[in-house]
């Protein structure tokens, strides 16, 4: 089995985002774009993957700082994607296996794809595999180019198409695996012979082929994997796509989700099987979900929530950084935040844990088998015993618990 590398473009500026933040940060259902390239690529087995960064490259890196089987390339300046991959040229230069390239834009880029790029591009001995798809509306995106025989010639950018290429609704999704020696070759013959003036990775493809190269396109990527994000609008159109991706998963996985367009998931939740997503369920960050719970409607989970089994959240429940164990009912209306509840505990209309004292977060613990009445205010930080009754509407400090003294169970009321 060939080797393969893997070389990831990241370094663009970005003008039509509008943005000061480098385009591939930018999330897509909680995580950066450039995380589910990277996942693509470790999926399909590859083991080093180069990512060329220049625009605000520190922030890159930061925000990547543990993945380990990274190598970031510097790109000083933007000359364009060609140029972008020939920085790459020392790391990739004694290399005999084969070099997949991708954009750090195109998060909806899938492992399978790459897999058959791959497999076409063994059986065929190909020098370069791409991957093409049929767009309704092409705009922006490189157009395939073929003869009368249906045969590539090149990839025209959006910006240098005559009119009658502005109609070819094939496009370039820039998904490509080179044969590693043919690549290097190709991008050193690439000018910057268009409106932008900058070195195209596409004009490598054509060269390839106008030098006698074997260049086969796969022609069976779905619009909605072919999506490259340069815009606000993809942005948001991307998004959409990734989390109608999530929930099938999830629904796959026994979960469900009574209204998937009006219910929003992360795509780092996880979340047990025969639980039940009310519509206007918004889950943010890191959130696990055990099995049969019920969420919402109109239910706020943020990142570090742990839902053990049987929980039961309801109307305006936010939970922040907080564990709830199993059988928790928290049905209308409250705020847990930074907090452990114990086991069956029922949380009442209204009652929240006020857990920032304006400089500090504070801890809230709540023990097993509690019963906090509706509207009681837990003032973090703050230990329940087991088994405490909390009546409706108390403020609860820790100074009102300790002047119980030792009973074993705390019946606090104002
Ligand atoms: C590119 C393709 C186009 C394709 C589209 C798919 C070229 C010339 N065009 O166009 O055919 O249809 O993707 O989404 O390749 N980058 C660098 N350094 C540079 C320039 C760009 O690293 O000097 C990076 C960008 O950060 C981005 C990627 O390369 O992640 C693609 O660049 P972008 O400007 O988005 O190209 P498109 O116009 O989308
Ligand atoms: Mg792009």
């Amino acid at each position: 089995m060939a080797e393969r590398a893997a070389v990831i473009l990241a370094a663009g500026v970005s003008s039509r985002m509008n943005t000061m933040m480098p385009k591939v940060l930018h999330e897509v259902c909680g995580r950066p774009m450039l995380a589910y390239v990277l996942d693509a690529c470790r999926d399909v087995g590859v083991k080093k993957i180069f990512v060329v960064v220049g625009f605000s490259a520190g922030q890159v890196r930061e925000r990547f700082a543990e993945a380990g089987d990274v190598e970031w390339v510097v790109q000083k300046e933007q000359l364009g994607t060609a140029h972008a991959v020939l920085c790459c040229r020392e790391q990739l230069a004694d290399f005999g296996g084969q070099t997949l390239v991708l954009c750090g834009d195109g998060p909806l880029i899938r492992s399978e794809t790459l897999d058959t790029l791959i497999e076409k591009h063994e059986a065929e001995q190909s020098a370069a595999t791409l991957a093409t798809a049929v767009l309704s509306d092409p705009t922006g995106y490189g157009r395939i180019i073929r003869d009368a025989y249906g045969n590539m010639q090149g990839i025209i950018e959006h910006s240098d198409c005559t009119r009658e290429q502005l109609a070819i609704r094939e496009v370039n999704p820039s998904y490509y695996l080179f044969s590693n020696k043919v690549l290097l070759e190709a991008l050193e013959r690439v000018k910057p012979d268009n409106v932008k003036k900058e070195y195209y990775l596409t004009d490598a493809i054509a060269g390839l082929i106008r030098t006698g190269h074997k260049v086969v396109a796969v022609t069976a990527v779905l619009p909605e994997e072919a999506m490259g994000v340069n815009s606000r609008r993809q942005l948001s159109e991307a998004s959409k796509i990734m989390q109608r991706r999530i929930q099938q998963m999830l629904m796959e996985n026994g979960v469900t989700i009574v209204d998937p367009d009006n219910t929003w998931i992360d795509a780092r939740a996880r979340i047990g099987q025969d639980t039940v997503i009310e519509p206007f369920t918004y889950i943010h960050g890191v959130v696990e979900i055990g099995q049969n719970c019920r969420i919402g409607p109109f239910a706020y989970l943020r990142d570090g929530t742990i839902l053990k089994n049987d929980v039961v959240l309801g109307v305006y429940t936010e939970i922040k950084n907080a564990t709830l164990d199993d059988g928790v009912r928290a049905r209308h209306h409250s705020y847990i935040g930074d907090a452990t509840v114990g086991r069956n505990v029922n949380v009442g209309a209204g009652s929240i844990t006020a857990n920032y004292d304006g400089q500090r977060v504070g801890r809230t613990t709540v023990g097993n088998e509690c019963y906090i009445g509706s509207g009681a205010i837990l003032i973090a930080p703050l230990v329940i015993k087991d088994g405490s009754h909390i009546a409706a509407g108390t403020v609860v400090s820790q100074e009102s618990v300790n002047e119980l003294g030792g009973k074993s169970n705390n019946d606090v009321s104002q």
